[in-house]
């Protein structure tokens, strides 16, 4: 295969990239874009501050932009993220109690709704856990209404579009040894014994010196899969791309038959949210094939 996406399908998995609507004008983005993935993230366009910058009025000009783009390019679409402690609207981050859990019921009825059989996974839950060693929920004002926020957010999910797969999205659960991994583990693990709907875990995959790619990323990439859980990378960037890294990722997700798929936080280094100095992605700024593409395409 001679793209990103073809050679993914070979094996039945997708190879996706997050999309900015503010960058579908550049040609040279879209002509990589188009040709490269089958598998498309909005970057910003679905999230709560862009879908509900005021209580009760949704927006969907920026996020069916980039939905329309996919669709008419052939690629499938995860959405990403439905009720997270960032990119809140100020309406929101100022509710608390039982007017936020409303809120967020609401948020996710009506984002799901608009898109509803029409998104391959939702990342239903974002960044819920905490950083360092506690293995606990992070302090924020979602959790603070309750412990219960996350599975009340995927029944709703659940309910709102039947259809979607509905993820638990996060950042440094890569190592199967971080108390962060273990503590994402257990609740998904407790969620499926007993019966809160979730599909898969979204592993973002954000590796730089303080994260780096772990040793055990395949036992992770295993674990949660042995719970019944699909595993999908999200948001993979690799600070100064190394090809050998990059083709690690690939190796470790192809060992994994529920491992769904990998999608890369980005296209072009300049357009990534590190900055092009970071030399995450797998194209150069110039829309040039990088090592780690070739590592890529020849690993899958
Ligand atoms: C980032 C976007 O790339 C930036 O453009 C934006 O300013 C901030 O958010 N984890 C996530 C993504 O789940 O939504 C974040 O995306 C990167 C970290």
């Amino acid at each position: 295969a001679s793209t990103l996406g073809a050679a993914a399908a070979q094996s039945g998995r997708y190879f996706g990239t997050a999309i900015a609507a503010g960058r579908l004008g550049d040609s040279a983005y879209t002509t990589i874009a188009g040709r490269e993935f089958d598998m498309v993230t909005a970057e910003n366009e679905m999230k709560i501050d862009a879908t509900e910058p005021n209580r009760g009025q949704f927006t969907f000009t920026s996020g069916d932009r980039v939905y329309n783009w996919a669709v008419q390019n052939g690629k499938r679409v995860r959405g990403h993220t439905l009720a997270w402690h960032s990119q809140q609207p100020g309406w929101m981050q100022s509710l608390s109690g039982s007017s936020l859990r409303q809120a967020m019921i609401d948020h996710i009825n009506g984002v799901m709704g608009h898109y509803k059989g029409k998104i391959y996974a939702w990342d239903v839950v974002n960044e819920a856990y905490a950083d360092g060693n506690s293995g606990g929920r992070r302090d924020s004002n979602l959790q603070r209404t309750g412990n219960d926020w996350i599975e009340v957010a995927f029944r709703t999910a659940r309910a709102a579009d039947p259809a979607a797969k509905l993820c638990y999205n996060d950042y440094n659960i890569d190592n199967w040894s971080w108390a962060k991994t273990q503590g994402v583990y257990n609740m998904v693990r407790d969620f499926k014994a007993r019966g809160v709907p979730i599909d898969c875990v979204g592993l973002q995959s954000h590796f730089n010196s303080n994260s780096p790619y772990p040793g055990n990323y395949r036992t992770t990439l295993q674990s949660f899969a042995a719970l019944g859980v699909d595993v999908q990378i999200t948001e993979l960037d690799i600070q100064g791309g190394s090809a050998t890294t990059y083709a690690n990722v690939v190796n470790d997700c192809l060992a994994v038959p529920r491992c769904a798929g990998i999608s890369v936080w980005g296209v072009r280094d300049s357009d990534s949210w590190l900055g092009a100095g970071a030399a995450p992605l797998l194209f150069d700024g110039n829309g040039n094939k990088k090592a780690a593409y070739t590592a890529v395409l020849n690993a899958l």
